[in-house]
């Protein structure tokens, strides 16, 4: 996530003067097509880039931090983790590692779920990192179904999974976002359960599940904001993923975001 608390746009704060006192988040999904040029393994990136060896051992096998070689974390909890530790591992800033990459770290170690990779579909959240009260997330679609596999291919059947979590990985329970897509004027509203997630989709995704689904590209841009936060600091995730079942899916884009409510 890029953070543009300060950068975000001018012209919207001059139009929206409610808004710009909480700012916006802005999540754009964009092909891999880029990442790609510098695609590193996941090994490159454990070992030589970043570093994790150091504290995890050369083949995720642990030293002063845990094993992470078959890790039973999900994606997105790994994710979280790297943004957001827990505890006393140093953060790994967007600006370091991409949402993308670290996925790549994710499937060379072996996690448990199963994670496209490189992921066909980048996410990027991005807006303020502190708010008062509400958040806003705009978020823009993009992607090149040439990148994807045929399974994956018609972004009609893509689903959405959001969680949201505190620093100390507490989900965020019966949180109620909302969520609006480019064009429409409805916000549209869900609520999170036990564990800090919701699944959106194929329907009420974040992209339109109407008109042709063969261009190449395709741009869409979807706001999503939160209400009523705690004072805390909080990760969000939102990752798109495809599969039959809900509990097995495959997990072909993620998108991070970190922010404090004060
Ligand atoms: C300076 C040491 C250090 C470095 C470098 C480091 N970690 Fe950690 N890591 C830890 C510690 C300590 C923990 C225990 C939780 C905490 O302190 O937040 C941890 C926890 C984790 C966890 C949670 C594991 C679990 O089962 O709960 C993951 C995932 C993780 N690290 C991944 C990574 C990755 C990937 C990298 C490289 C990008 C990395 N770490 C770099 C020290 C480190």
């Amino acid at each position: 996530m890029t953070l543009l608390a300060r950068g975000r746009p001018l012209h919207r704060l001059l139009t929206e003067p409610l808004l710009s006192v909480f700012g916006l988040f802005v999540l754009s999904f964009s092909t891999a097509g880029h990442a790609q040029q510098e695609a590193r393994s996941g090994e490159e990136l454990y070992i030589d880039r970043l570093g994790c060896w150091g504290c995890h051992g050369r083949a995720g096998e642990g030293g002063d931090g845990p094993a992470l070689r078959n890790t039973r974390l999900p994606l997105w909890k790994f994710v979280k983790q790297l943004r957001l530790p827990s505890e006393t591992m140093p953060p790994f800033a967007h600006n370091l590692v991409s949402d993308a990459d670290l996925a790549i770290v994710y499937d060379w170690l072996d996690g448990v779920e199963t994670v496209e990779t490189p992921p066909p579909v980048a996410l990027t959240l991005e807006g303020p990192n502190q708010v008062t009260a509400e958040i806003e997330v705009e978020l823009t679609v993009r992607t090149v179904a040439a990148n994807l596999d045929t399974s994956l291919a018609d972004p009609t059947t893509w689903r959405y999974r959001v969680t949201l979590l505190r620093r100390d990985n507490t989900p965020i329970a019966q949180a109620t976002l909302e969520h609006r897509l480019a064009g429409r004027k409805e916000w549209l509203e869900f609520t999170t359960d036990e564990r800090g997630q919701a699944v959106l989709g194929p329907e009420e995704g974040f992209l339109p599940a109407d008109g042709s689904e063969t261009e190449t590209e395709k741009e869409t841009t979807t706001r999503l904001r939160i209400s009523s936060l705690q004072a805390n600091r909080y990760a969000l995730m939102v990752e798109a993923i495809g599969g039959n079942e809900s509990d097995n899916p495959v997990v072909f884009g993620i998108g991070t975001g970190i922010f404090t409510v004060e």
